[in-house]
């Protein structure tokens, strides 16, 4: 081993010089602000940057975990890693207590499991990691009234907890949230709403829901609409942000189902009962576009929910690569298994499901 030594006065200057360029570099231009990542692409497009995050109509997931072909309880086709390429940027998901475990679960987890909220958000912070410019929302229905330090052991677990944006009040009006640059800049990418249970004084980042943004009718079964049906009582609706649940479902059994054989309709631009539809009857009866739009089986349309989206951004809609093709994969990779009841056949003939569910007495799309 070669061994160096340095006489004190070499120690004084090397160690004098290496302050002098550390404080240069630190403190060379006091007066102008902290050397931040200034985002130019903002969830795809440079004009999104400036743009405050209340101000920009994102495309939502609903019930985005259940994926599966062969389960009259699936909403989706496709895993949250497509549905995020393909330009998702809102994860509704339906938590519950299974055994102790945060599971993601469509009514109840003996249905439709979409297996741990953990391995779900390790899916989503690997997909945030490798796309570093864009804001994503998650928006957790907390089915079992959970605490929010169990949501915060398992952010904090997967390392969201800092990705996560906390305001700097329990309810912001539409014009108070920051800009999709800031949030990109300041590395606090990932806006978490919960609808039941959040404490700002607890978990911050955890924000409540009806507070925030109020909610169109769900389950919707014949057309829909853009009146107020769910929010909190003391929010003002006309300053806050708004959801639509635009997803149709029939009814099998006289409950509602998710129904893919309309999604190319309902997904659409134009047309009786589409996408295109309801955004122009609530831009219009609302007097500013919708804030997220959740749907169903999202690459039915073709793509066609993002252009809603864009067109509203005022943006061009091209996507970097062909979004997935109607149908989906989840026959060949079901991320969803049923613990006690198998649903290897198809998803219409499977109305047993739909009496065992009714037997269960908690029937919730
Ligand atoms: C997600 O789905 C895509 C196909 O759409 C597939 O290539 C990928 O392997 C899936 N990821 C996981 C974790 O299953
Ligand atoms: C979750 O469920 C387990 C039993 O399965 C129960 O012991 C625990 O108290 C539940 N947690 C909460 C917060 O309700
Ligand atoms: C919400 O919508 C449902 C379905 O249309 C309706 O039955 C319910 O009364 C509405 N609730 C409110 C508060 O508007
Ligand atoms: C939806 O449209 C695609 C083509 O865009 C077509 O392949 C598919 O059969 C349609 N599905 C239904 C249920 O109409
Ligand atoms: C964003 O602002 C523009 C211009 O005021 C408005 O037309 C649009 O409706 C707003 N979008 C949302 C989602 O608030
Ligand atoms: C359930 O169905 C799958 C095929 O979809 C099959 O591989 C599995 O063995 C079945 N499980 C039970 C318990 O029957």
């Amino acid at each position: 081993m070669p061994s160096f030594s340095f006489t004190r006065a070499q120690v004084a200057l090397s160690t004098f010089a290496m302050i002098s360029l550390v404080s240069n570099l630190v403190y060379a231009s006091p007066t102008e602000s902290p050397p931040l990542r200034r985002a130019t692409i903002c969830n795809g497009s440079p004009d999104l940057c400036s743009r405050g995050f209340g101000n920009v109509t994102f495309v939502g997931a609903h019930d985005s975990y259940a994926v599966g072909t062969n389960n009259i309880f699936a909403t989706q086709d496709y895993n949250i890693t497509q549905q995020l390429n393909d330009g998702i940027r809102m994860l509704q998901m339906q938590a519950h207590n299974s055994s102790g475990v945060i599971h993601l679960c469509h009514t109840s987890c003996s249905l439709l499991d979409g297996g741990t909220l953990q391995a779900y958000l390790t899916t989503v912070k690997a997909w945030l990691d490798a796309n570093p410019n864009e804001v994503l929302s998650l928006l957790i229905v907390n089915s079992d009234t959970l605490p929010p330090s169990s949501y915060d052991t398992v952010f904090k677990a997967v390392g969201l907890d800092t990705m996560s944006y906390s305001p700097p009040s329990s309810s912001l009006l539409e014009s108070n949230w920051p800009t999709l640059g800031s949030l990109i800049d300041s590395g606090t990418r990932l806006i978490t709403f919960m609808d039941s249970n959040a404490n700002f004084n607890s978990v911050p980042y955890i924000i409540d829901e009806f507070t925030n943004i109020w909610e169109t009718a769900y389950d919707v079964t014949t057309s829909f609409d853009c009146n107020v049906n769910r929010s909190n009582a003391n929010t003002p609706t006309a300053t806050s942000m708004y959801l639509i649940n635009h997803f149709l479902d029939t009814l099998v059994l006289g409950q509602p189902a998710p129904d893919p054989s309309q999604a190319n309709q309902t997904n659409a631009v134009t047309g009786s009962n589409s996408l295109g539809e309801q955004f122009s009857l609530c831009t219009g009866q609302q007097g500013r576009n919708p804030n997220f739009m959740l749907v169903d089986f999202y690459e039915y349309g073709g793509g066609s929910v993002f252009e809603v989206a864009a067109t509203a951004n005022g943006v061009t809609y091209s996507p970097a690569t062909p979004i997935a093709t109607p149908g989906g994969t989840g026959s060949t990779s079901p991320s969803a298994t049923s613990s006690s009841l198998n649903l290897s056949f198809s998803r219409w003939s499977s109305v047993w499901v739909v009496i065992g569910s009714i037997a269960f007495g908690a029937f919730y799309i």
